[in-house]
């Protein structure tokens, strides 16, 4: 694995074990807003490997993936996705329980970077005590645009000084110092950019390297995406995404040099910025190195899963609390509820980072007011030409399920009466959440049809291990679940013909024995949908049709944004937009589709529940601050039903072009893309993905 900050970690390393015994190198930062990516190193690198901690981990970790669907897959994806998924996560673990490290953020950091070369957002290990602890940033987030000649560059957003500014405060003037000569103070000139070189190499070199370590999304041209800014719509307004030059999960990088050609310059500036860390929204104070640990590495009472017949029963025994899961923070969706999480099962992407709380600057906002039957992640508007709806979709999820469920219906009904006879609905940035908002969604605009009723999503199946086996039938023999709590409890799911099961069923089986790169492997029967019928009646007759209908992001849609794009794609012809990809490559309208995601804390809240804890096969509770995702439910294809849609092609219609006047500007961008996708000429050719 090509580690490019190797040596400036050496480098830090070597300064930790000369420095004099005393030196505190988290007692140096504490209480610190901002530091260097240098000093947050050192603290976080003066933790020596607790061989009980790693062996525990890895054993976590290990017995976890039993219940994650795609492992086998991921040791060789098929076409067109084999050059970007190959990882063997067993022979990993197996790799790194014997390796030796320095620090225990170096083991971290080894076990960190082996799930993500996955590329899968569901399934990654993320430890509290290291990532996103502080987040490291730079004043000049970059986008890609496009001339008018067609060609297309790497330029610092037009927006960059006004975003910076404003979320950074005070600290700007950090990089308005680090500045050369006559830039100094002039940071607001980088505006609009041109990026001719990165540490002195073509800008997609660095794009290039991120996309080896970003993880998240299986395609390149999605992890190409990912170093650029962009926008999200949250519960709460726009929010503004860094992307993955400008803001990282790990203080490793200290600094960039940038060749630049400034708006309206004739001169190419040299300037070399330096990151600047800053402590996470979730990290906990600390005064030094030993309430660093016991405040941001040990276990807490919600890393664990618990016995949900304990809970109800006795109070004195393990407690949960009411916060979201731990997991929570990571999931790129609006904060949810345990108990709404937990009623509506989820889809949905994982990152290292959390949700971006920074605000897109308010001229860059939809101007016009969003109808008001708008709600939370989900934002209806009229173009211009009165004649085209736009359904913001910044998530599947927002805090009450019921009044999200409304609002996308009551949204349709408006637009509608107000004359759209055409829709464009953008999932930038949509990483997923409830799957039955993305069956609802489907079904609602689609209506009545052999593809939305029963089923408007992915027939799935689960992964039939024999704990997972064991898990079942403690439920279905020994009825040890009599309030049906538990996922694996049969009366929740539905088989091949949407039946659902009795509770006497025991549901896996028949298992299906499959071989998977050279792996036996074991899965449940084929189920069926689990959505319908939905709590709210969906009107018979579509909103729209399939052919005035299209799907717009930047590729960043997940889970179910990728069940609800699938479905609308694949079954109904829906077209669908990528903007902002590079021509070159490929460009994916969705990826990461998963079924149902989940993580290890949910799973062991199974296994305890069925007091299944001591069997040799479960996991031990984690003694580190560590969350585990996992995909627990596959999706079927819809082009080969008998594959996982997983590692199907999802190919864009349209890769669209930003330019400086359209970048980052929703509105702007709905404008553009409507007049060019439901014009009535024929899309220019040069819009047109050739692949
Ligand atoms: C953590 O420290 C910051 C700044 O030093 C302070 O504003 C904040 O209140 C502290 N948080 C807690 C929970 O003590
Ligand atoms: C992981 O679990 C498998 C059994 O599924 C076992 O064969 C293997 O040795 C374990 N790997 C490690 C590193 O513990
Ligand atoms: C660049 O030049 C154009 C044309 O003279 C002008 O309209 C624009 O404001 C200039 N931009 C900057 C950032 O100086
Ligand atoms: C964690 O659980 C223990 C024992 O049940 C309890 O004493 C403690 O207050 C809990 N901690 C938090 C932060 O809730
Ligand atoms: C939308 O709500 C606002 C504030 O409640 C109200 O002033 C406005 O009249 C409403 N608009 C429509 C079209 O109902
Ligand atoms: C759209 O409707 C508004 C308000 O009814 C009207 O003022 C405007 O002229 C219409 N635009 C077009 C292009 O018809
Ligand atoms: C959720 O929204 C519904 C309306 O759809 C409302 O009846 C209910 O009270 C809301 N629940 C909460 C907890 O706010
Ligand atoms: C689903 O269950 C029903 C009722 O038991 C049964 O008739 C049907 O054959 C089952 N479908 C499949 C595909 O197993
Ligand atoms: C599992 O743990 C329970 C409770 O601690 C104990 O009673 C039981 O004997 C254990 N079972 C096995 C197989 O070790």
């Amino acid at each position: 694995m090509v580690f490019p900050l190797g040596i400036i970690l050496l480098a830090a390393l070597a300064a930790a074990n000369t420095a004099p015994a005393p030196l505190d190198y988290c007692a140096a930062i504490a209480g610190k807003q901002w530091v260097s990516p240098l000093e947050a190193r050192s603290c976080m690198h003066s933790f020596p490997v607790d061989p009980v901690v790693k062996e525990n981990i890895i054993e976590v970790v290990n017995k976890t993936i039993a219940m994650h669907t795609s492992v086998n897959y991921q040791i060789q994806a098929p076409k067109p996705f084999d050059k970007d998924v190959h990882e063997d996560l067993h022979k990993d673990l197996a790799r790194i329980s014997q390796q030796e490290y320095q620090s225990e953020f170096q083991f971290h950091l080894d076990l960190f970077q082996t799930f993500r070369r996955l590329n899968d957002g569901h399934c990654v290990v993320i430890n509290y005590c290291y990532d996103s602890l502080y987040i490291s940033y730079l004043p000049t987030p970059l986008v890609l645009l496009t001339a008018s000649d067609g060609q297309q560059n790497v330029h610092i957003a037009p927006e960059a000084f006004t975003v910076a500014s404003a979320e950074f405060g005070d600290e700007i003037k950090f990089w308005q110092n680090a500045l050369p000569g006559k830039l100094q103070g002039q940071l607001e000139t980088l505006n609009g950019a041109q990026v001719i070189a990165i540490n002195d190499q073509d800008p997609f070199v660095a794009v290039d390297a991120n996309a080896l370590v970003t993880g998240g999304y299986q395609s390149l041209g999605t992890r190409q995406n990912s170093f650029f800014s962009s926008y999200y719509r949250g519960a709460n307004g726009w929010s503004y995404q860094m992307g993955n030059f400008a803001q990282q999960v790990h203080p490793l990088t200290d600094v960039v040099k940038l060749t630049i050609q400034r708006v309206n310059s004739t001169t190419i500036d040299i300037v070399t910025l330096p990151y600047r860390s800053r402590f996470g929204r979730a990290s906990k104070n600390f005064t030094d190195s030993a309430s660093y640990r016991a405040n941001n590495c040990l276990a807490t009472n919600d890393t664990n899963g618990v016995d949900m017949y304990a809970v109800s029963h006795s109070a004195s025994t393990q407690q949960h609390s009411e916060e979201p899961l731990p997991i929570a923070y990571f999931q790129q969706q609006p904060p949810v509820s345990r108990k709404e999480a937990r009623r509506h099962p989820m889809n949905v992407l994982v990152d290292a980072l959390p949700l971006s709380d920074i605000d897109l600057p308010t001229i860059m906002q939809p101007s016009e007011p969003a109808l008001n039957e708008s709600y939370s992640v989900a934002q209806f508007y009229m173009l211009s030409d009165n004649t085209t709806g736009v359904l913001a979709l910044g998530s599947f999820s927002a805090a009450n399920f019921s009044a999200f469920q409304h609002s996308l219906l009551d949204g349709l009904v408006k637009l509608q009466s107000l004359g759209a006879t055409q829709l464009l609905v953008d999932v930038t940035n949509n990483g997923g959440g409830y799957i039955c908002i993305a069956h609802w969604l489907h079904r609602i605009i689609i209506g009545s049809r052999s593809t939305t009723e029963p089923q408007a999503g992915l027939d799935t199946t689960t992964r039939a291990g024999p704990l997972a086996q064991l898990i079942v039938q403690k439920i279905v023999k020994d009825g040890m679940d009599p309030d049906t709590l538990l996922y694996y409890n049969p009366t929740q799911w539905t088989n091949a013909s949407n039946i659902p099961f009795t509770a006497e069923t025991e549901w896996l089986k028949p298992l299906q024995e499959v071989t998977i790169n050279g792996h036996d492997d074991v899965f449940s029967q084929r189920l069926g949908q689990e959505c319908q019928p939905f709590d709210v009646e969906p009107p018979r007759k579509a909103f729209f049709k399939a052919k005035d209908v299209v799907i717009i992001s930047n590729g960043r849609c997940a889970s179910s944004c990728s069940l609800f794009s699938i479905t609308m794609s694949k079954l109904e012809g829906v077209r669908t937009v990528v903007v902002g990809g590079k021509k070159s490559t490929p460009q994916q309208y969705c990826g990461i589709v998963g079924g149902q995601s989940t993580d290890f804390s949910t799973i062991d809240t199974e296994i305890k529940s069925v007091h299944l804890k001591n069997h040799t096969l479960s996991p031990p509770d984690l003694l580190a601050n560590l969350v585990q995702g996992i995909t627990w439910r596959l999706g079927y294809g819809i082009n080969d039903p008998t594959e996982p849609e997983e590692w199907q092609d999802h190919p864009a219609d349209v890769n669209f072009p930003l330019t400086a006047e359209t970048v980052n500007k929703p509105f702007a961008i709905w404008e553009a893309v409507s007049k060019e996708v439901f014009s009535a000429a024929i899309t220019p050719p040069l819009l047109v993905q050739s692949q």
